[in-house]
């Protein structure tokens, strides 16, 4: 799936340059299931943004699949971010004006799918996280719970290889936590993707068989519980 090589990530700033991601070096293959834990600061953003094709690094290669993210023009990486790849964030990141439809079908828009065709295939996405009788609601008429739901069902619309998640539980109350946690395994098991979630919350960590510890620039596999 993916495969990162002396990877760094440099930031310039007006205090000097900043470092998140040194000579990182990582595989991941297709259908693994990896959490990645580490500091505020460490670099978990910055290597989801690699991942998810939204920079790029500064020098090394980050394949996906064959392709060059690091090289690829920014066309293609649009592409590759709207065919494959589904995002998750922590403050949902839904447009407060659109209905979950609405919001769920801006993920076929990019790809020039009739109107017909996304409205139905956002029924069918909204459905598997259990909300096709939310369709018509704005976000403001859902709990923090669906909200996260409709995000998931907009990443999972496009039938993406790879969804990446940022904290998708940070904001969240522990029952509702477990609830979206188990949505998100669910679909990892039942839909052959590849997920990677960036997490604070050991017990979201625990579930993961792969965790990823990453800070000091450097990232390590955390080893059996
Ligand atoms: N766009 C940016 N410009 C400058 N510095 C950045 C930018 N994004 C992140 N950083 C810096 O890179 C470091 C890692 O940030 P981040 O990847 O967001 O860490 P984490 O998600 O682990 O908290 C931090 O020091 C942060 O301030
Ligand atoms: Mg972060």
């Amino acid at each position: 799936m993916y495969t990162l090589t002396s990877l760094t990530k440099t930031y310039k700033t007006a205090r000097g340059p900043v470092t998140p991601l040194k000579d990182v070096d990582l595989r991941i293959e297709d259908g693994e299931f990896i959490a990645i834990q580490g500091p505020t600061g460490g670099g978990k953003s910055t290597l989801l943004q690699m991942l998810g094709a939204l920079d790029r690094p500064t020098t090394g290669s980050i394949h996906l699949a064959g392709d060059d993210l690091s090289t690829l023009g920014e066309r293609r990486r649009a592409k590759a971010r709207a065919e494959r790849i589904g995002f998750v964030f922590q403050g949902f990141n839904l447009l407060p004006t659109m209905t979950a439809g609405e919001n769920v079908e801006t993920a076929l828009v990019p790809l020039g799918i009739p109107a017909a065709e996304r409205r139905s295939r956002a029924r069918t996405a909204l459905a598997q996280v259990g909300l096709d009788d939310r369709i018509d609601h704005r976000p403001s008429e859902l709990s923090g719970g669906q909200q996260q739901r409709v995000a998931i069902a907009r990443a999972l619309v496009k039938n993406p290889t790879v969804i990446l998640a940022d904290e998708p539980t940070g904001n969240l109350d522990e029952d509702t936590r477990d609830d979206v946690l188990a949505l998100l395994e669910g679909l990892w098991r039942d839909q052959g993707l590849t997920m990677i979630i960036v997490t604070h919350d050991s017990a979201v960590a625990k579930r993961a068989p792969r965790r990823l510890h990453l800070g000091g620039g450097g990232i390590t596999e955390i080893g059996d519980k």
